[in-house]
């Protein structure tokens, strides 16, 4: 079964409040020698199931972050692809390179790099059973509804979770979400939203880890250090 990964990192990162250009962008910001998108693709080319991995990028990384690729000597296909304006853009480019053979798409934003590869092996069995399934973790604060700085409801933990990436669908079933959502011109912050309005299937969700953040703000850098350190000293131990 064929499974390829989408990993979007054509984004600006202005939550990081850096320089919006070239290695400056978060995605390409090193941790002990070596850019976070790297670290992240590394991870995926540990995972047995992954047949390829398809990198969306602004059109002016695409020369150079090609060439930080090929550095790696990655052992299965690592290609690159043109991102757009929003994330969705991104994916949707990347989506539509992908060939009738491929069975699973695993779409995992290129700036969270310390998911492990036996996580990415477990969301992508349960997509494998069931058609869809994301990582999502239970929140420890608890959560509120607002109307500008008004509290509307307070919603009910049990009943909530984060949703991380890797999130994991069949192609086909990824591919009607996106075009029902280009449609309807729906724009989502992740790839389950646009398939939930589907209505067709529901999603499942594998528990996830606290280490798998999002890199976005300044302070997500000083943990990264931290949790890199951490898994290079695991690595040697
Ligand atoms: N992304 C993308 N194309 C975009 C916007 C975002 O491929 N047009 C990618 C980012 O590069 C990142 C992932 O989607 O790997 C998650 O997005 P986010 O954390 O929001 O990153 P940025 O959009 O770069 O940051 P910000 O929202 O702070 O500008
Ligand atoms: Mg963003």
């Amino acid at each position: 079964m064929n499974v390829s990964v989408i990993l979007p990192a054509a984004g600006l990162g202005t939550r990081m409040g850096r320089e919006k250009s070239g290695t400056s962008r978060k995605q390409f910001m090193l941790l002990e020698g070596a850019p976070i998108l790297i670290h992240t693709i590394r991870k995926f080319l540990r995972c047995p199931s992954v047949t390829e991995i398809v990198v969306a990028l602004r059109a002016e990384d695409i020369d150079w972050a090609r060439g930080l690729i090929h550095h790696e000597h990655p052992s299965k296909p690592v290609r690159v692809v043109e991102g757009g304006d929003t994330r969705q853009q991104s994916v949707e480019n990347a989506l539509a390179t992908l060939t009738s053979d491929v069975a699973l798409v695993a779409v995992h934003d290129a700036v969270r790099p310390f998911i492990d590869s036996e996580l990415v092996e477990k969301v992508i069995a349960e997509a494998g059973k069931t058609g869809a399934a994301i990582v999502g973790i239970v929140p420890v604060d608890t959560i509120k509804q607002v109307h500008k700085n008004k509290i509307r409801a307070t919603l009910s933990r049990e009943h909530l979770v984060m949703a991380q990436t890797p999130q994991v669908f069949q192609l086909e079933l990824l591919k009607r979400a996106f075009a029902a959502a280009r449609k309807d011109g729906f724009t989502g912050t992740d790839e389950s939203s646009l398939v939930e309005r589907l209505e067709e299937i529901e999603v499942h969700v594998v528990q996830g880890s606290d280490r798998n953040i999002k890199i976005t703000k300044p302070t997500d850098m000083e943990l990264a250090r931290l949790f890199l350190s951490e898994e290079v000293a695991g690595q040697t131990a």
